[in-house]
Formats: C-alpha cells, sequence, structure tokens
C-alpha cells in the first residue's frame, strides 16, 4: 500500500488530524535534531512524551522547550546501568507505553572508543536500545508500535554485515563501517522483536532521510562540507527528517504492519543482511548476553 506522504512531507503534515491524547510515548535522544522535532510534534498532537538524554539537565532543557506534556528523563545508552534504570524508572511512574520511538545516535566515531568493552557505535546505537526495549516489553499496549531509526547506512558494513568476533572493534576498526554495522542492527533487532511480539504490538525500522543534524560533528569538517554540497539536493529539514519515523508510529493504515523498513514514509527493501532471520537470532542472543 503506498502512503499519500513522500519525502517532502513534515512531521506535523503526516500526523495531521491524528488524536494522540492518552497515549504515552518514549522518544530517546531529544535534546537534538530529529528526536527533538519528534518530539515536539508527538506531544503537539497530545501524546505524552517521555523524552531522554544522557543527563536529566539535558531532557529537562529539551521537555521544557516543547510545548504540551512531556517527561524528562535520564538515560546514557552507552552506559548499561543508566538504561537500567531509566526502564525501571519508566516501569514505575508509567502503566503502559503506547509508542516507543528509539532514535538517539552517533556516527562515524573517528577513532575506535569504546563502552564496556564494546565499539562505542554499536554500544550506543544497538545495545543501549536492545537494553531499554528489552526491558520494557512488559510495559507495552496491545497495540503498542515500536520504531527503530536506522540508516540507509546499513548497506555499508563489514564483511558477513555483523563481525560477531569483533564487536569490540579491536582487530579492525573503520568509523562508516561500524556505523552501518550499527544501523544494520537496529533493523535486524527491529525484525527479530516484531516476530516476538506478532498479534502484540508493532515493530518497525527506518530512514530518516539525509538531514543536517549534529549527527555529523564527528566528520572532518573539509568531508563535512564537500558531502554538504553533493547532498544538497537530497537532504531534508529536520521536520521533513522527523516525518517517517512519526509516520510509523501514528499512521492508521499501519495498524497491522509490523518487521517492515521505512524511508520517505513508504516501505522500503533492505539488504539481504537486513532480512536474514539468522543473523536477526544470532545477534539477538549475541546481544543478550553482552547486557546481562
Ligand atoms: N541526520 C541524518 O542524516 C541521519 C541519517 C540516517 C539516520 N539517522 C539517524 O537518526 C537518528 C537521530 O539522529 P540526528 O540526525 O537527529 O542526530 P543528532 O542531532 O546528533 O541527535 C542524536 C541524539 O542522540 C543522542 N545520543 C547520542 N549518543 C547518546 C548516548 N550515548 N546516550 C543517549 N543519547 C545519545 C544525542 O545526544 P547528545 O546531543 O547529548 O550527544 C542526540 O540527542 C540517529 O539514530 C541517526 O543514526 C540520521
Amino acid at each position: 500500500m503506498r502512503s499519500s506522504f513522500g519525502k517532502r512531507s513534515t512531521a506535523e503534515v503526516v500526523t495531521e488530524g491524528i488524536d494522540l491524547r492518552g497515549k504515552i510515548a518514549l522518544v530517546t535522544g531529544v535534546n537534538s535534531g530529529i528526536g527533538m522535532e519528534t518530539m515536539r510534534v508527538l506531544a503537539l498532537r497530545g501524546a505524552h512524551v517521555i523524552g531522554t538524554c544522557r543527563t536529566f539537565e539535558k531532557a529537562e532543557t529539551a521537555c521544557a522547550s516543547v510545548s504540551g506534556l512531556t517527561t524528562p528523563m535520564a538515560c546514557e545508552l552507552a552506559d548499561l546501568d543508566s538504561v537500567r534504570d531509566c526502564a525501571a524508572r519508566i516501569k514505575g511512574d508509567f502503566s503502559q507505553l503506547d509508542i516507543v520511538i528509539a532514535n538517539a545516535g552517533i556516527m562515524a566515531l573517528p577513532k575506535l572508543e569504546q563502552a564496556h568493552g564494546i565499539e562505542l557505535q554499536f554500544a550506543t546505537n544497538h545495545l543501549g536500545h536492545f537494553l531499554l526495549v528489552t526491558s520494557l516489553v512488559e510495559s507495552l499496549a496491545e497495540d503498542a508500535r515500536v520504531v527503530i531509526v536506522s540508516s540507509e547506512a546499513h548497506r555499508s558494513t563489514p564483511k558477513g554485515g555483523i563481525e560477531f568476533d569483533n564487536l569490540s572493534g579491536e582487530t579492525g576498526y573503520s568509523a562508516l563501517r561500524a556505523y552501518g554495522q550499527s544501523k544494520l542492527a537496529n533493523i535486524l533487532f527491529a525484525n527479530r522483536l516484531a516476530k516476538q511480539l506478532e498479534g502484540r504490538a508493532t515493530v518497525n525500522s527506518l530512514h530518516p532521510g539525509v538531514i543536517g543534524t549534529n549527527l555529523g560533528r564527528h566528520i572532518h569538517p573539509m568531508l563535512a562540507w564537500t558531502l554538504g554540497l553533493v547532498m544538497f539536493p537530497f537532504a531534508k529539514t529536520i521536520p521533513q527528517g522527523a516525518a517517517t519515523s512519526c509516520y510509523v508510529a501514528t499512521a492508521p493504515e499501519l495498524d497491522n504492519v509490523s518487521g517492515r523498513y521505512f524511508s520517505d514514509c513508504e516501505e522500503k527493501a533492505a539488504t539481504t543482511f537486513a532480512t536474514s532471520e539468522q543473523l536477526a537470532d544470532r545477534l539477538w542472543t549475541a546481544s543478550e548476553n553482552l547486557v546481562s
């Protein structure tokens, strides 16, 4: 089914007429870029948004900057204790979650950095969200929607997709391939969780587009400038960049759609690695071991 929205639709346009009053939405990484706009628009449509950031102070400032009902919380995704604390607080303070948007992310760290011995992009973009979302499964409402923000960068990964024998990054590190691997992990996680929650909640992943946000902060300024020039015709504004997240989280026509990958508010084919059930199962087991 084709949606009536596309690349230039904004988050406000795709949610027009949708009433989210009474719904609780969790969005990670709300102090910047797409996450902040996603929170703003979900709150505008009446949702109570739990907005998480690395620190409570950042979350408090971000939440105070938008109109509507919001609750700030700290969730440093690279610190598993912080993620566990956040999940426990959500379970304590909210009876259920209707929307979860795993949005926060980092890209292309020039040098290898680690958290808990794991390469930092994988640890932040995938493992932190894996722990947060799986810790909250019992809180999901009957018709809940989980949205995992991935990227077209999932097409550019190490050989085999996920380097299970090099999740530390210590036996070879490429900034962009490590980002691609973490974004492939996002899709595999979404697909595997979709299977697990079949008939209960939907889980989908997406590429938001190419948007000038703080995500590029680790890219060398000259390269960023050149990329900016090349990508300019394809680039989206931040309101357009938040549209696919808001569309997948709220569109009535997606009530029973799960385990799919979206871009520009349309379903799109992901790579063979991304749709491999074997790879998804293996990643799930490895992730469980790493967070336990
Ligand atoms: N922009 C694009 O062109 C593009 C393209 C494809 C996919 N995406 C994806 O879209 C999502 C949002 O990115 P964006 O473009 O909006 O980037 P952004 O402006 O840099 O926002 C990223 C958010 O993630 C947070 N974050 C980073 N590391 C974190 C950690 N360890 N714990 C908790 N929060 C953390 C950031 O917090 P701080 O500000 O405190 O670091 C910020 O709030 C990401 O998943 C990204 O991979 C973006």
